[in-house]
Protein backbone atom coordinates (compact mmCIF):
# COMPACT_ATOMS: atom_id res chain seq x y z
CA UNK A 1 0.00 0.00 0.00
CA UNK A 2 1.68 3.45 -0.87
CA UNK A 3 2.44 5.38 2.28
CA UNK A 4 -0.21 8.37 1.39
CA UNK A 5 -2.90 5.27 1.35
CA UNK A 6 -1.80 4.01 4.34
CA UNK A 7 -2.30 7.59 6.39
CA UNK A 8 -5.76 8.52 5.02
CA UNK A 9 -7.19 5.52 6.01
CA UNK A 10 -5.87 6.21 9.57
CA UNK A 11 -9.47 6.90 11.53
CA UNK A 12 -8.11 9.26 14.74
CA UNK A 13 -10.72 9.20 17.25
CA UNK A 14 -10.84 12.06 19.79
CA UNK A 15 -12.77 10.20 22.64
CA UNK A 16 -9.78 7.69 23.27
CA UNK A 17 -8.13 8.36 26.25
CA UNK A 18 -4.72 8.21 24.36
CA UNK A 19 -4.06 11.92 22.73
CA UNK A 20 -4.51 12.20 18.82
CA UNK A 21 -0.61 12.64 18.38
CA UNK A 22 0.32 9.66 20.13
CA UNK A 23 -2.38 7.74 18.00
CA UNK A 24 -1.43 8.94 14.90
CA UNK A 25 2.45 8.42 16.27
CA UNK A 26 1.51 4.57 16.78
CA UNK A 27 -0.07 4.05 13.34
CA UNK A 28 2.92 5.56 11.48
CA UNK A 29 5.86 3.40 14.00
CA UNK A 30 3.18 0.38 13.50
CA UNK A 31 2.91 0.63 9.92
CA UNK A 32 7.28 0.56 9.94
CA UNK A 33 7.80 -1.89 12.08
CA UNK A 34 4.96 -4.35 9.82
CA UNK A 35 6.66 -3.48 6.77
CA UNK A 36 3.82 -1.14 5.35
CA UNK A 37 5.58 1.79 5.75
CA UNK A 38 8.76 0.90 3.68
CA UNK A 39 12.33 2.78 4.97
CA UNK A 40 13.25 5.27 2.51
CA UNK A 41 9.35 6.45 1.94
CA UNK A 42 8.36 10.16 2.11
CA UNK A 43 5.52 10.98 4.61
CA UNK A 44 3.21 13.79 3.39
CA UNK A 45 3.97 16.84 4.54
CA UNK A 46 2.12 17.95 7.95
CA UNK A 47 -0.32 20.39 6.70
CA UNK A 48 -1.49 18.07 4.21
CA UNK A 49 -1.93 15.11 6.42
CA UNK A 50 -3.26 17.17 9.08
CA UNK A 51 -5.98 18.28 6.51
CA UNK A 52 -6.76 14.90 5.27
CA UNK A 53 -6.87 13.38 9.11
CA UNK A 54 -8.96 16.12 10.03
CA UNK A 55 -6.67 17.66 12.71
CA UNK A 56 -4.48 20.11 13.76
CA UNK A 57 -1.15 20.56 11.90
CA UNK A 58 0.41 20.61 15.47
CA UNK A 59 -0.86 16.80 16.39
CA UNK A 60 1.01 16.03 13.28
CA UNK A 61 4.53 17.73 14.06
CA UNK A 62 4.03 16.14 17.50
CA UNK A 63 3.80 12.71 16.12
CA UNK A 64 6.47 13.51 13.49
CA UNK A 65 8.93 15.16 16.48
CA UNK A 66 8.75 11.82 18.32
CA UNK A 67 9.09 9.51 15.45
CA UNK A 68 12.24 11.54 14.19
CA UNK A 69 13.95 11.53 18.03
CA UNK A 70 13.41 7.83 18.62
CA UNK A 71 14.84 7.69 15.07
CA UNK A 72 11.76 6.03 12.86
CA UNK A 73 12.23 8.91 10.54
CA UNK A 74 14.94 11.16 9.65
CA UNK A 75 14.69 14.41 7.12
CA UNK A 76 16.25 17.78 6.38
CA UNK A 77 14.50 21.09 6.49
CA UNK A 78 13.10 21.85 2.84
CA UNK A 79 13.71 18.05 1.59
CA UNK A 80 10.79 16.75 3.80
CA UNK A 81 10.16 13.52 6.81
CA UNK A 82 11.49 10.32 5.18
CA UNK A 83 11.65 6.96 6.96
CA UNK A 84 14.98 6.17 8.16
CA UNK A 85 16.40 4.13 5.48
CA UNK A 86 18.98 2.46 7.72
CA UNK A 87 15.88 0.08 9.53
CA UNK A 88 16.79 -2.98 9.12
CA UNK A 89 13.09 -3.38 8.38
CA UNK A 90 11.91 -5.13 4.87
CA UNK A 91 10.57 -7.74 2.48
CA UNK A 92 13.16 -10.16 4.40
CA UNK A 93 11.20 -9.56 7.70
CA UNK A 94 8.88 -12.79 8.42
CA UNK A 95 5.47 -11.71 10.20
CA UNK A 96 5.28 -13.73 13.14
CA UNK A 97 4.29 -17.41 12.88
CA UNK A 98 0.39 -17.77 13.36
CA UNK A 99 -0.66 -20.57 16.08
CA UNK A 100 0.00 -20.73 20.04
CA UNK A 101 2.96 -19.32 21.95
CA UNK A 102 4.57 -22.36 23.23
CA UNK A 103 7.26 -22.07 19.62
CA UNK A 104 8.00 -18.92 21.70
CA UNK A 105 9.31 -20.82 24.63
CA UNK A 106 11.86 -22.82 25.69
CA UNK A 107 11.91 -26.34 26.13
CA UNK A 108 11.65 -25.82 30.05
CA UNK A 109 9.03 -22.77 29.53
CA UNK A 110 6.56 -25.76 27.41
CA UNK A 111 6.44 -26.91 30.61
CA UNK A 112 5.48 -24.36 32.23
CA UNK A 113 2.36 -23.68 30.45
CA UNK A 114 1.51 -27.64 29.75
CA UNK A 115 -2.04 -28.40 30.40
CA UNK A 116 0.11 -31.19 33.37
CA UNK A 117 0.79 -27.86 35.19
CA UNK A 118 -2.28 -25.93 35.16
CA UNK A 119 -4.07 -24.65 38.05
CA UNK A 120 -7.91 -24.03 38.72
CA UNK A 121 -8.36 -20.47 40.45
CA UNK A 122 -12.02 -20.17 41.63
CA UNK A 123 -13.86 -16.62 40.96
CA UNK A 124 -16.22 -14.48 42.75
CA UNK A 125 -17.25 -14.59 46.52
CA UNK A 126 -17.17 -17.89 48.19
CA UNK A 127 -20.32 -19.93 47.46
CA UNK A 128 -21.18 -23.80 48.59
CA UNK A 129 -18.80 -25.78 47.66
CA UNK A 130 -16.07 -24.16 46.84
CA UNK A 131 -13.19 -26.16 47.67
CA UNK A 132 -9.60 -25.69 49.73
CA UNK A 133 -11.27 -22.30 50.73
CA UNK A 134 -11.18 -21.29 54.55
CA UNK A 135 -14.52 -19.52 56.06
CA UNK A 136 -13.75 -15.83 55.61
CA UNK A 137 -16.99 -14.81 57.01
CA UNK A 138 -15.37 -16.21 60.72
CA UNK A 139 -11.54 -14.81 60.12
CA UNK A 140 -10.93 -12.04 62.68
CA UNK A 141 -10.37 -9.34 59.48
CA UNK A 142 -10.48 -6.79 62.43
CA UNK A 143 -7.33 -8.10 64.67
CA UNK A 144 -5.31 -8.91 61.45
CA UNK A 145 -5.71 -5.14 60.37
CA UNK A 146 -4.85 -3.90 63.60
CA UNK A 147 -1.94 -5.77 63.96
CA UNK A 148 -0.85 -4.88 60.19
CA UNK A 149 -1.57 -1.23 61.00
CA UNK A 150 0.69 -1.46 63.83
CA UNK A 151 3.44 -2.97 61.68
CA UNK A 152 3.13 -0.11 59.35
CA UNK A 153 3.71 2.26 62.70
CA UNK A 154 6.31 -0.10 63.48
CA UNK A 155 8.02 -1.10 60.33
CA UNK A 156 10.94 1.60 60.41
CA UNK A 157 14.10 0.55 59.42
CA UNK A 158 12.42 -3.32 58.62
CA UNK A 159 11.99 -2.21 54.94
CA UNK A 160 14.36 -3.38 53.12
CA UNK A 161 15.62 -6.71 51.76
CA UNK A 162 15.40 -9.41 54.53
CA UNK A 163 16.27 -12.96 55.33
CA UNK A 164 15.71 -15.27 52.60
CA UNK A 165 14.73 -18.15 54.70
CA UNK A 166 12.17 -16.03 56.65
CA UNK A 167 12.07 -13.55 59.29
CA UNK A 168 13.83 -15.17 62.79
CA UNK A 169 11.10 -14.15 64.84
CA UNK A 170 8.21 -16.17 62.74
CA UNK A 171 10.30 -19.40 62.15
CA UNK A 172 10.58 -19.66 65.79
CA UNK A 173 6.94 -19.34 66.45
CA UNK A 174 6.67 -22.06 63.42
CA UNK A 175 8.88 -24.38 65.35
CA UNK A 176 7.29 -24.39 67.79
CA UNK A 177 3.41 -24.77 67.24
CA UNK A 178 5.06 -27.30 64.62
CA UNK A 179 6.26 -29.19 67.29
CA UNK A 180 2.99 -29.44 69.68
CA UNK A 181 0.46 -29.18 67.53
CA UNK A 182 2.18 -32.00 64.33
CA UNK A 183 4.58 -33.76 66.62
CA UNK A 184 7.47 -32.11 63.93
CA UNK A 185 11.02 -32.70 65.23
CA UNK A 186 13.05 -29.17 63.90
CA UNK A 187 14.85 -26.28 65.03
CA UNK A 188 14.24 -22.39 63.25
CA UNK A 189 17.19 -23.16 61.48
CA UNK A 190 15.43 -25.92 59.79
CA UNK A 191 12.14 -23.33 58.62
CA UNK A 192 12.38 -20.89 55.27
CA UNK A 193 8.93 -19.37 54.50
CA UNK A 194 7.85 -19.69 51.14
CA UNK A 195 5.18 -17.76 48.99
CA UNK A 196 2.64 -20.80 49.72
CA UNK A 197 2.89 -24.38 49.56
CA UNK A 198 3.21 -23.96 45.25
CA UNK A 199 6.54 -21.90 46.26
CA UNK A 200 7.90 -24.27 48.45
CA UNK A 201 7.05 -27.32 46.28
CA UNK A 202 8.51 -25.69 43.03
CA UNK A 203 11.95 -25.14 44.98
CA UNK A 204 12.26 -28.93 46.00
CA UNK A 205 11.61 -29.84 42.51
CA UNK A 206 14.37 -27.32 41.37
CA UNK A 207 16.68 -28.24 43.74
CA UNK A 208 16.56 -31.82 44.26
CA UNK A 209 15.63 -33.26 40.94
CA UNK A 210 17.38 -33.39 37.35
CA UNK A 211 15.84 -32.66 34.40
CA UNK A 212 13.70 -36.32 33.92
CA UNK A 213 14.30 -37.88 37.44
CA UNK A 214 11.04 -39.93 38.22
CA UNK A 215 8.85 -39.24 40.86
CA UNK A 216 6.33 -40.35 42.26
CA UNK A 217 2.64 -38.99 42.91
CA UNK A 218 0.02 -40.51 44.58
CA UNK A 219 -3.20 -40.71 41.95
CA UNK A 220 -6.03 -39.45 42.57
CA UNK A 221 -3.40 -36.25 43.76
CA UNK A 222 -2.92 -33.22 44.27
CA UNK A 223 -2.25 -31.27 40.70
CA UNK A 224 -0.67 -28.32 42.19
CA UNK A 225 2.16 -30.86 43.25
CA UNK A 226 2.68 -32.43 40.42
CA UNK A 227 2.52 -29.25 38.24
CA UNK A 228 5.01 -27.53 40.14
CA UNK A 229 7.38 -30.47 40.09
CA UNK A 230 6.33 -31.39 36.48
CA UNK A 231 7.69 -27.83 35.30
CA UNK A 232 10.54 -28.40 37.56
CA UNK A 233 11.37 -31.17 35.23
CA UNK A 234 10.14 -34.24 36.87
CA UNK A 235 9.29 -37.06 34.81
CA UNK A 236 5.62 -38.02 37.04
CA UNK A 237 4.84 -41.23 37.63
CA UNK A 238 1.53 -41.97 39.61
CA UNK A 239 1.29 -44.31 41.94
CA UNK A 240 -2.36 -45.43 43.20
CA UNK A 241 -3.70 -45.27 46.82
CA UNK A 242 -5.61 -47.63 48.92
CA UNK A 243 -7.32 -47.61 52.24
CA UNK A 244 -3.78 -47.08 53.92
CA UNK A 245 -2.71 -44.17 51.04
CA UNK A 246 -0.12 -45.02 49.22
CA UNK A 247 0.72 -48.10 47.09
CA UNK A 248 4.63 -48.36 48.44
CA UNK A 249 4.54 -51.55 47.07
CA UNK A 250 3.18 -50.25 43.39
CA UNK A 251 6.14 -47.59 43.57
CA UNK A 252 8.86 -49.71 44.13
CA UNK A 253 7.79 -52.46 41.51
CA UNK A 254 7.24 -50.11 38.85
CA UNK A 255 9.58 -46.87 39.43
CA UNK A 256 12.38 -48.17 41.59
CA UNK A 257 14.46 -45.46 40.42
CA UNK A 258 12.21 -42.13 41.77
CA UNK A 259 14.02 -39.56 43.47
CA UNK A 260 11.65 -38.53 45.13
CA UNK A 261 7.57 -39.25 46.23
CA UNK A 262 5.22 -36.54 46.98
CA UNK A 263 2.91 -37.42 49.97
CA UNK A 264 -0.18 -36.33 51.68
CA UNK A 265 -0.14 -38.79 54.61
CA UNK A 266 -2.41 -36.82 57.31
CA UNK A 267 -5.41 -36.48 54.79
CA UNK A 268 -4.56 -38.19 51.45
CA UNK A 269 -5.55 -35.35 49.06
CA UNK A 270 -8.79 -35.89 47.55
CA UNK A 271 -9.93 -39.18 49.01
CA UNK A 272 -9.17 -37.61 52.66
CA UNK A 273 -7.73 -40.97 54.59
CA UNK A 274 -4.33 -40.82 56.74
CA UNK A 275 -1.84 -42.88 56.21
CA UNK A 276 -1.58 -46.06 58.11
CA UNK A 277 1.31 -46.80 60.44
CA UNK A 278 2.81 -49.73 58.79
CA UNK A 279 2.41 -48.09 55.00
CA UNK A 280 4.28 -44.90 56.79
CA UNK A 281 7.19 -47.10 58.23
CA UNK A 282 7.13 -48.94 54.76
CA UNK A 283 7.88 -45.31 52.93
CA UNK A 284 10.46 -44.07 55.10
CA UNK A 285 12.31 -48.00 55.07
CA UNK A 286 12.29 -47.40 51.15
CA UNK A 287 13.18 -43.66 51.07
CA UNK A 288 16.37 -44.33 53.18
CA UNK A 289 17.03 -47.81 51.06
CA UNK A 290 16.81 -45.41 47.95
CA UNK A 291 18.03 -42.71 49.50
CA UNK A 292 15.06 -40.67 47.95
CA UNK A 293 13.37 -37.82 49.01
CA UNK A 294 9.71 -37.83 50.96
CA UNK A 295 7.68 -34.70 50.59
CA UNK A 296 5.15 -34.50 53.33
CA UNK A 297 2.28 -32.00 51.90
CA UNK A 298 0.58 -31.51 55.58
CA UNK A 299 -1.99 -28.68 53.98
CA UNK A 300 -4.95 -29.21 56.34
CA UNK A 301 -4.39 -31.55 59.01
CA UNK A 302 -5.59 -28.60 61.89
CA UNK A 303 -8.75 -30.13 61.18
CA UNK A 304 -9.95 -33.20 62.00
CA UNK A 305 -12.52 -33.88 63.40
CA UNK A 306 -12.76 -36.94 65.39
CA UNK A 307 -9.93 -36.55 67.31
CA UNK A 308 -6.97 -34.20 67.56
CA UNK A 309 -4.50 -33.71 64.70
CA UNK A 310 -1.99 -36.95 63.36
CA UNK A 311 1.46 -36.55 64.25
CA UNK A 312 3.19 -35.99 61.44
CA UNK A 313 5.45 -38.23 59.06
CA UNK A 314 8.58 -36.12 59.69
CA UNK A 315 7.88 -36.97 63.31
CA UNK A 316 8.80 -41.14 62.46
CA UNK A 317 11.80 -40.04 60.05
CA UNK A 318 15.34 -41.14 61.67
CA UNK A 319 17.56 -40.91 58.89
CA UNK A 320 16.53 -37.22 57.13
CA UNK A 321 14.83 -38.00 54.13
CA UNK A 322 11.30 -36.35 54.66
CA UNK A 323 10.76 -32.51 54.06
CA UNK A 324 7.45 -31.47 55.85
CA UNK A 325 5.63 -28.76 53.68
CA UNK A 326 2.96 -26.30 55.36
CA UNK A 327 0.87 -23.82 54.43
CA UNK A 328 -1.60 -20.91 55.93
CA UNK A 329 -3.78 -20.92 53.05
CA UNK A 330 -6.29 -23.20 54.55
CA UNK A 331 -5.22 -22.17 58.64
CA UNK A 332 -6.05 -18.05 57.25
CA UNK A 333 -6.72 -17.96 53.92
CA UNK A 334 -5.05 -18.60 50.33
CA UNK A 335 -4.48 -14.84 49.66
CA UNK A 336 -1.66 -14.50 51.98
CA UNK A 337 0.13 -16.80 50.03
CA UNK A 338 2.41 -18.07 53.08
CA UNK A 339 3.60 -21.50 53.49
CA UNK A 340 6.84 -23.07 54.87
CA UNK A 341 9.25 -25.79 54.29
CA UNK A 342 11.18 -27.77 57.35
CA UNK A 343 13.84 -29.06 55.78
CA UNK A 344 16.82 -31.57 57.13
CA UNK A 345 19.37 -29.46 58.69
CA UNK A 346 21.91 -30.09 55.72
CA UNK A 347 19.32 -28.77 52.86
CA UNK A 348 18.18 -25.22 54.79
CA UNK A 349 20.80 -23.18 53.43
CA UNK A 350 20.87 -24.50 50.30
CA UNK A 351 16.92 -23.73 50.11
CA UNK A 352 17.19 -19.94 51.73
CA UNK A 353 19.73 -19.55 48.69
CA UNK A 354 17.41 -21.22 46.35
CA UNK A 355 14.33 -19.09 47.50
CA UNK A 356 16.84 -15.91 47.08
CA UNK A 357 16.92 -16.23 43.24
CA UNK A 358 13.03 -17.13 42.45
CA UNK A 359 11.93 -13.86 44.68
CA UNK A 360 14.50 -12.66 47.25
CA UNK A 361 12.22 -13.33 50.41
CA UNK A 362 8.68 -13.44 51.35
CA UNK A 363 6.43 -10.15 52.20
CA UNK A 364 8.14 -8.97 55.53
CA UNK A 365 4.85 -7.30 56.04
CA UNK A 366 2.69 -10.28 56.03
CA UNK A 367 5.41 -12.21 57.47
CA UNK A 368 5.60 -10.00 60.91
CA UNK A 369 1.67 -9.28 61.05
CA UNK A 370 1.14 -13.35 61.11
CA UNK A 371 4.25 -13.16 63.44
CA UNK A 372 2.41 -11.22 65.96
CA UNK A 373 -0.97 -13.01 65.38
CA UNK A 374 0.76 -15.83 66.20
CA UNK A 375 2.78 -14.53 69.15
CA UNK A 376 -0.06 -12.64 70.73
CA UNK A 377 -2.52 -16.03 70.77
CA UNK A 378 -4.89 -15.14 67.77
CA UNK A 379 -3.07 -17.90 65.83
CA UNK A 380 -4.14 -20.81 68.19
CA UNK A 381 -7.43 -19.20 68.98
CA UNK A 382 -8.34 -18.62 65.89
CA UNK A 383 -7.77 -22.99 64.76
CA UNK A 384 -9.75 -23.50 67.84
CA UNK A 385 -12.89 -21.64 66.66
CA UNK A 386 -12.99 -22.74 63.02
CA UNK A 387 -12.27 -26.36 64.28
CA UNK A 388 -15.67 -25.72 66.25
CA UNK A 389 -17.68 -24.01 62.85
CA UNK A 390 -16.24 -26.46 60.36
CA UNK A 391 -17.37 -29.46 62.91
CA UNK A 392 -20.64 -28.50 62.53
CA UNK A 393 -20.36 -27.61 59.04
CA UNK A 394 -18.98 -30.66 58.24
CA UNK A 395 -21.46 -32.33 59.87
CA UNK A 396 -24.64 -30.58 57.77
CA UNK A 397 -23.06 -31.81 54.86
CA UNK A 398 -22.69 -34.91 55.95
CA UNK A 399 -26.48 -35.60 56.91
CA UNK A 400 -27.71 -33.56 54.08
CA UNK A 401 -26.10 -35.74 51.77
CA UNK A 402 -27.47 -38.27 53.31
CA UNK A 403 -30.35 -37.65 53.25
CA UNK A 404 -30.53 -36.21 49.60
CA UNK A 405 -28.30 -38.88 47.78
CA UNK A 406 -27.73 -41.75 50.94
CA UNK A 407 -28.69 -44.44 47.97
CA UNK A 408 -26.84 -42.73 45.00
CA UNK A 409 -23.58 -42.08 46.84
CA UNK A 410 -20.13 -43.73 49.24
CA UNK A 411 -18.18 -41.14 50.88
CA UNK A 412 -14.55 -41.75 51.23
CA UNK A 413 -12.94 -41.23 54.48
CA UNK A 414 -14.36 -38.09 55.83
CA UNK A 415 -13.62 -36.91 59.28
CA UNK A 416 -11.02 -34.21 58.47
CA UNK A 417 -10.30 -31.63 56.26
CA UNK A 418 -12.10 -29.12 54.48
CA UNK A 419 -13.48 -31.28 51.64
CA UNK A 420 -15.72 -34.47 51.67
CA UNK A 421 -14.80 -36.92 48.64
CA UNK A 422 -17.86 -38.69 47.49
CA UNK A 423 -18.32 -41.94 44.38
CA UNK A 424 -21.44 -42.21 42.77
CA UNK A 425 -22.36 -45.74 42.84
CA UNK A 426 -24.17 -46.07 39.59
CA UNK A 427 -22.30 -44.77 36.81
CA UNK A 428 -22.45 -41.38 36.36
CA UNK A 429 -20.31 -38.75 34.16
CA UNK A 430 -19.06 -36.43 37.14
CA UNK A 431 -17.96 -33.90 34.10
CA UNK A 432 -20.96 -34.05 32.77
CA UNK A 433 -22.77 -33.15 36.25
CA UNK A 434 -19.84 -30.29 37.29
CA UNK A 435 -20.89 -28.87 34.22
CA UNK A 436 -24.91 -29.22 34.71
CA UNK A 437 -24.31 -28.09 38.35
CA UNK A 438 -21.94 -24.81 37.10
CA UNK A 439 -24.53 -23.67 35.17
CA UNK A 440 -26.86 -23.44 38.25
CA UNK A 441 -24.81 -21.80 40.05
CA UNK A 442 -23.57 -25.11 42.04
CA UNK A 443 -19.55 -24.95 42.32
CA UNK A 444 -18.44 -29.11 42.20
CA UNK A 445 -15.19 -30.23 41.34
CA UNK A 446 -15.29 -34.26 39.55
CA UNK A 447 -12.88 -36.40 41.04
CA UNK A 448 -12.17 -38.09 37.96
CA UNK A 449 -10.31 -34.39 37.10
CA UNK A 450 -7.88 -35.58 40.12
CA UNK A 451 -6.41 -38.79 38.79
CA UNK A 452 -3.79 -38.54 36.34
CA UNK A 453 -4.44 -39.27 32.30
CA UNK A 454 -4.74 -42.50 31.16
CA UNK A 455 -2.20 -43.00 29.07
CA UNK A 456 0.35 -42.27 31.50
CA UNK A 457 -0.58 -44.83 34.11
CA UNK A 458 0.29 -48.79 33.74
CA UNK A 459 -0.84 -49.15 37.27
CA UNK A 460 -4.63 -47.73 36.58
CA UNK A 461 -7.76 -50.07 37.99
CA UNK A 462 -10.44 -47.92 36.85
CA UNK A 463 -10.98 -44.06 37.25
CA UNK A 464 -14.32 -43.84 39.38
CA UNK A 465 -16.59 -40.84 39.03
CA UNK A 466 -17.52 -38.61 42.08
CA UNK A 467 -17.52 -35.30 43.27
CA UNK A 468 -15.09 -33.21 45.60
CA UNK A 469 -17.15 -30.96 47.84
CA UNK A 470 -15.69 -28.18 50.24
CA UNK A 471 -17.73 -27.47 53.49
CA UNK A 472 -15.63 -24.64 55.58
CA UNK A 473 -16.30 -21.60 53.19
CA UNK A 474 -19.92 -21.37 53.70
CA UNK A 475 -22.99 -21.38 56.38
CA UNK A 476 -24.32 -24.73 57.10
CA UNK A 477 -27.55 -23.19 55.79
CA UNK A 478 -25.96 -22.21 52.19
CA UNK A 479 -24.35 -26.00 52.21
CA UNK A 480 -28.07 -27.83 52.98
CA UNK A 481 -29.80 -25.23 50.28
CA UNK A 482 -26.76 -26.33 47.48
CA UNK A 483 -26.83 -30.43 48.56
CA UNK A 484 -30.83 -30.18 47.58
CA UNK A 485 -30.21 -28.09 44.41
CA UNK A 486 -27.20 -30.41 43.32
CA UNK A 487 -29.73 -33.40 43.89
CA UNK A 488 -32.05 -31.83 41.72
CA UNK A 489 -29.42 -31.56 39.17
CA UNK A 490 -28.87 -35.51 39.15
CA UNK A 491 -32.03 -36.61 39.10
CA UNK A 492 -32.15 -34.11 35.83
CA UNK A 493 -29.43 -36.22 34.19
CA UNK A 494 -30.35 -39.48 35.43
CA UNK A 495 -33.95 -38.83 33.67
CA UNK A 496 -32.44 -37.48 30.42
CA UNK A 497 -30.74 -40.58 30.03
CA UNK A 498 -33.05 -42.98 30.67
C1 LIG B 1 -2.96 -30.87 48.73
C2 LIG B 1 -2.78 -29.39 48.86
N1 LIG B 1 -1.59 -28.90 49.23
C3 LIG B 1 -1.39 -27.58 49.37
C4 LIG B 1 -2.39 -26.68 49.15
C5 LIG B 1 -2.15 -25.21 49.41
O1 LIG B 1 -1.44 -24.59 48.46
P1 LIG B 1 -0.87 -23.10 48.72
O2 LIG B 1 -0.14 -23.09 50.01
O3 LIG B 1 0.04 -22.88 47.57
O4 LIG B 1 -2.04 -22.18 48.75
C6 LIG B 1 -3.63 -27.13 48.72
C7 LIG B 1 -4.69 -26.16 48.41
O5 LIG B 1 -5.72 -26.44 47.88
C8 LIG B 1 -3.84 -28.51 48.60
O6 LIG B 1 -5.03 -28.99 48.22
Amino acid sequence: MHIADHLSSLELDPRSPAPLFQQLYDAIKCGILESRIRPGAQLPPSRGLARQLGVSRQTVIAAYAQLTAEGFLGGTVGRGTFVNDLLPIGASRKPPRPGPELHLLSERGARFVDHRASMVTHEGAPRAFRLGMPGLDVFPFSVWARLESRCWRQAGADLGYADPAGLPRLRELLAAHLSSSRGVHCTAEQIVVTSGSQQALFLIGTLLLAPGDAVWVEDPGYRGASGALYAAGARICPIPVDAEGLSVALGAQHHPDARLVYSTPSHQYPLGMSMSLPRRLELLAWAAHHEAWVVEDDYDSEYRYDGPPLASLQSLDKTGRVIYVGTLSKILFPGLRLGYLVLPPGLANAFARGKAVIDRHTSTVQQRVLAAFMSEGHFNRHIKRTREIYTERHGALLRALDMELGSEIDLAAANSGLHVALAFRRGLDDLALEAAAARRGIEVRALSRLYAPRENVALRTGTPSGLLLGFAAVPAEDTRAAVKALSGVLKEIRRSRQ
